[in-house]
């Protein structure tokens, strides 16, 4: 008998050693099949014992099964092997690097003019007044005819003012030119609130007859965007404009040169300036001035700034409010953000601030 065991511990050897050399799971059931399986060489060796005497089939059976079992356990052995080796390579190729720098978040943050803007609406808020906001695509009512602007008036030729679809032939709409159309949507919309009187023709049109009962003051600053046919270092076919329009049964242009100084103070954080009021022409406002400001110290003292136009409102525009002129007054400016931010940082050129460049808006951060 002993030959034959021979036989078996090297089929044994045999059957570790193929399992060793598969390198996959796939491989290892491969070489299972060679000496397990239905016609494997373990079931060949079974089958080999029907011409065995009893005595013989028992104790070579029980020898056949020692190496079956020792085959087995040679399988398990290295299935736990490949699945260890498997887990290995796995846990490797997830493997990070704590000790790497972390990956940066891009930081977002306000745009220089956004920020003059918050400033403004914070100044002007803190003295009272409300915040409007209008639409940039606007009719020619509101960004001239009901702004007391004549037909002939260059502003409103082809070549200084973008004309949108929609309108009429004779009256186009437009992209707004100024933020002055929000004095009328404002003022009609706050006339109509108090008077309780409505208009006949549409929800935008003024109140008629003309309201000289009381109301509340009209206060308010419209921010937004606004556009013109004009490209170069101080002048964007898009750029900001903040509308102001202060509107009562009492108010003076003292009332305006007062808030406008404390505006400038304010936004400059600064004493150190002087206001003049430069007399100027506006359709909408009569008399009209020019602001200008100058700073005692800092890099640009001495030099008259122009920041703003404004002027008392003009009586046909307050009627186009729905106002009664005789009996309500007020002042309006428009002053251009952009250019409040030029000066605050010491920008001279305005393109720089709609390029995109984040070299130069991360600055502001
Ligand atoms: N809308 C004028 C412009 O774009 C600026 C302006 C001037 C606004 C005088 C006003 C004002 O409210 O009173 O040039």
């Amino acid at each position: 008998m002993a030959p034959r065991m021979n036989d078996l511990d090297s089929l044994v050897d045999k059957a570790k050693s193929a399992f060793g050399a598969a390198a996959t799971p796939a491989d290892l059931e491969n070489a299972k099949a060679l000496f397990l399986g239905k016609s494997g060489r373990v079931t060949e060796l079974m089958k080999g014992m029907a011409a065995l005497s009893v005595d013989e089939k028992k104790s070579r059976g029980a020898a056949i099964n020692l190496a079956k079992q020792a085959i087995e356990a040679g399988l398990n052995e290295r299935r736990q092997a490949l699945a260890d080796a498997e887990l290995q390579a796995q846990l490797q190729a997830e493997a990070m690097d704590v000790t790497l720098p972390g990956r940066n978040r891009g930081q977002g943050g306000l745009h220089p003019v956004s920020l003059t803007l918050e400033r403004i609406e914070a100044i002007f808020g803190s003295m009272g007044f409300d915040v409007a906001q209008g639409p940039e695509i606007e009719t020619d009512w509101f960004n001239f005819t009901a702004l007391n602007t004549p037909e002939d008036h260059p502003a409103r030729s082809m070549h200084d003012t973008f004309y949108v679809e929609g309108g009429s032939a004779t009256a186009p709409n437009l992209l707004r030119t100024h933020t002055s159309p929000m004095q009328i949507r404002h003022a009609v919309q706050h006339v109509k609130k108090y008077s309780k009187v409505s208009s006949n023709d549409g929800d935008k049109s003024a109140v008629s007859p003309l309201y000289s009962g009381s109301m509340p003051e009209i206060r308010v600053i419209a921010p937004g965007r606004t556009y013109r046919i004009d490209s170069d270092a101080t002048h964007q076919p898009m750029f900001h404009q903040c509308e102001g329009l202060w509107i009562g049964e009492n108010v003076s242009f003292k009332d305006l040169k007062f808030i406008f100084v404390d505006f400038c103070k304010k936004f400059f954080e600064t004493d150190d300036l002087v206001l003049r009021f430069r007399p100027s022409f506006f359709p909408f406002t009569e008399p009209s001035a020019e602001i200008d400001l100058q700073f005692s110290s800092g890099p640009l003292a001495g030099r008259w700034l122009e920041v703003a136009g404004s002027g008392q409102v003009h009586p046909n525009v307050v009627r186009n409010m729905g106002l009664d002129p005789e009996k309500y007054i007020g002042f309006a400016f428009g002053m251009g953000p952009d250019r409040l931010t030029m000066l605050r940082y010491g920008v001279n050129d305005l393109r720089l601030f709609f390029d995109g460049d984040l070299r130069f808006l991360s600055q502001f951060q």
